[in-house]
């Protein structure tokens, strides 16, 4: 049985406004450089032409810091996926202004594009940024970050590659600390929380929430070294 098959969501999709603007960039750029979902393996040096680390990033909101990050290192290629048409709308029109020839776009679920179309250690990185906190005890179950997601970015990273998650939510820090710290195949690089990362830009809400006293923990764990993941042929989500 496939485990992520009948899988809880970790969005709900809500119509949302689409500005002019994130309409027209999208109608322009999505040709250019969405992926549109399809449950086959992906050719990433295919698709971006060349054969560079590459990142992956859930969840990327409006984009603003894909955006950054993409444009601070050419050296690197990006695949965002996001599920909301004016995030999606908004990363189109900073791709279009900046000229950013290595970031990609995949809107769909990301636990679908990860199960579907990522093979095996395919990633030097993933980024999880503010993944959203469903507070509600009852509204748990929707975190994105649990045990077999994990397992399943664990098994598509490269060895030595990591993940690094960024929350402002203590309690969803602390779960998101257990769950990568029981990961076999995972190891924290620091003792719990890691310092930000200089690539990770500060947000203009985490700006804030620092004058506020709210604190945003980063943690970075890497896929270690050479491990054969054995256990994971027998695994329910492989
Ligand atoms: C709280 S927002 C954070 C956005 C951005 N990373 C930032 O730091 O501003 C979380 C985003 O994750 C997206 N998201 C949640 N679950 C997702 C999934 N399974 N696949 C793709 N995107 C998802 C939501 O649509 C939302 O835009």
């Amino acid at each position: 049985m496939n485990r992520m098959a009948g899988h809880i969501r970790s969005f709900v999709l809500r119509q949302g406004r689409v500005s002019k603007a994130q309409r027209r960039y999208y109608d322009e750029m999505m040709d250019k450089v969405g992926i549109p979902y399809a449950p086959s393996p992906l050719d990433f040096d295919a698709l971006f032409g060349r054969a560079a680390p590459r990142i992956l990033e859930i969840g990327f909101g409006m984009g603003e810091t894909s955006a950054a990050i993409a444009e601070a290192s050419p050296q690197n290629d990006y695949i965002g996926v996001e599920v909301h048409t004016p995030g999606v709308g908004s990363l189109c029109k900073l791709i279009a202004e900046r000229g950013l020839s290595n970031q990609r776009i995949i809107q769909h679920d990301a636990v679908e594009v990860l199960r579907d179309m990522i093979p095996s250690e395919s990633f030097d990185g993933v980024h999880i940024f503010f993944p959203d906190p469903w507070p509600k005890a009852r509204h748990h179950k929707r975190r994105l970050l649990q045990p077999p997601l994990v397992a399943l970015l664990a098994d598509r990273l490269k060895p030595g590659g990591y993940i690094h998650c960024a929350t402002d939510w203590e309690n969803y820090a602390e779960q998101i600390l257990l769950v990568l710290s029981a990961e076999p195949s995972l190891r924290n690089t620091a003792d719990a929380y890691a310092p930000r990362p200089a690539y990770r830009p500060l947000t203009k809400f985490e700006q804030r929430g620092l004058r506020l006293g709210h604190g945003v923990r980063d943690l970075v764990f890497r896929r270690a070294d050479g491990e054969l993941l054995g256990a994971r042929a027998s695994h329910p989500l492989f």
